[in-house]
């Protein structure tokens, strides 16, 4: 079928797209012939009398079908991949064979990954390297806290004494500026960590401990996807004095989070009536989901797949891709595989076969709008107290509390 090229990306070299596919360019050109007779679903652009396939979600589908029909006449060869021993010493077992079920069933490696071992160091020097950055970081973040503050003050101003409970605590450094006002008033009863990363904790509490008395800091590993957070904080509080939990979930963590209600009643589950829950997301703007300021940076690129890198697959297997999935609604980072490959956990006698064309999510990130918000609020069964964008830049942060 012969679409209008206005507006259309399309696949310019025939010789990329073959060697993307896995197939010959004769194949490439055979396609776009069949295609040109309604001989298959492929969509083409026609500019100057030749035809090209135009780059979209309806093609890569099409092409998927397309390349699998084709190779399934050849005798494929798989190249053999070994995942490095530090994946096999950063994961659990049970985390190394829950990413080797999502990579078959789904074709994702979890991002909540990226932050184990040696991602959490990654993650610090991405952070430094963008938190003076105008694309990404502490001017909006300012923004957002000092909007926030007035309502926080008043509100604290009820208790004698207030945990802060930081819910993917990264470096700790977001959340900074709050325990400050805190300390400061002296009600500051301890800060809490909870991460999926061990080694963020650990960072967490270097950062903690140069300006805060590290008798403050409480810190527990925990994957808020999988469990509830009442054992760690229920019993946290002071009964003796009138105490707060305020807990934060900052930086946009509940954006990577696939199924953010289930999140939320985990968080819940360790709320008192009175605790607030903050969170902070970026603000869904068409015009930029897709631009990924962070991952322009090489310490973006090392963050983001530090999961692929613990897998072994590297650029010599795999080209980036960095778009909106409209199906999905998402941001994505993917790493479409360039040849056929085998990756082999022998730890645990398994093996996933990963075809030339075929992708992996390593990222993905969905925004918030105020309607989403109302919506996922509502369906925690909680209630919303205050919510606000920045004017201008991409960025929301909101707080709600148990209904
Ligand atoms: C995008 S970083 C944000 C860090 C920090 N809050 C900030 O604003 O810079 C996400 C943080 O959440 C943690 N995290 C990601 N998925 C998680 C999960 N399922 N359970 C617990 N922590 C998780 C990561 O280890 C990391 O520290």
């Amino acid at each position: 079928m012969i679409i209008n090229p206005a507006g259309q990306d399309y696949y310019k070299k025939q010789v990329e797209l073959a060697k993307i596919c896995g197939v010959s360019e004769g194949t490439i050109s055979n396609w776009i012939n069949k295609a040109k007779d309604s001989k298959n679903l492929l969509q083409l652009i026609e500019i100057k009398d030749r035809f090209y396939i135009a780059k979209n979600e309806h093609n890569i589908s099409e092409l998927k079908k397309l390349t699998e029909e084709a190779t399934n006449y050849q005798n494929i060869v798989y190249k053999d991949i070994y995942p490095k021993e530090e994946l096999y010493d950063t994961l659990s077992e049970s985390q190394t064979i829950s990413l080797i079920n999502s990579l078959k069933t789904k074709g994702t490696a979890p991002c909540k990954f990226v932050f184990m071992g040696n991602g959490a160091e990654k993650w610090d020097k991405l952070y430094s390297k963008i938190h003076n950055s105008d694309n990404y970081g502490s001017p909006t973040k300012r923004y957002l806290f000092e909007k926030t503050i007035n309502f926080f003050e008043e509100y604290i101003s009820k208790f004698d004494s207030v945990i802060i409970t930081d819910l993917g605590c990264g470096n700790f450094k977001p959340a900074k500026p709050l325990l400050e006002k805190i300390e400061k008033s002296g009600k500051l009863d301890k800060y809490i960590c909870i991460d999926i990363s061990k080694d963020m904790i650990e960072i967490a509490k270097t950062e903690f401990s140069k300006d805060f008395d590290e008798n403050k800091f409480v810190g527990h590993v925990l994957d808020l996807e999988l469990h509830s957070t009442e054992e760690a904080l229920l019993k946290q509080k002071n009964n003796a004095k009138k105490s707060v939990n305020i807990l934060l979930m900052f930086g946009g963590t509940i954006g990577n989070i696939e199924n953010q209600v289930k999140v939320f009643n985990h968080i819940k589950d360790g709320m008192h009536p009175e605790d607030l829950l903050m969170i902070a997301n970026a603000y869904d703007e068409i015009d930029r989901r897709t631009v990924f300021p962070a991952f322009d940076f090489e310490e973006g690129f090392a963050h983001v797949s530090h999961a692929a890198c613990m897998l072994n697959i590297d650029k010599g297997v795999s080209i980036v891709e960095k778009i909106y999935n409209s199906n999905t609604t998402a941001r994505e980072v993917n790493l479409i595989i360039k040849e056929n490959i085998k990756i082999n956990f022998t730890r645990y006698n398994d093996s996933i076969n990963i075809k030339s064309g075929e992708s992996i999510n390593i990222w993905k990130h969905k925004r918030d709008t105020f309607e989403l918000v109302s919506n996922k609020i509502r369906e925690s069964d909680m209630e919303l107290q205050f919510i606000v964008k920045h004017p201008t830049e991409a960025q929301m942060l909101y707080v709600a509390r148990l209904a």
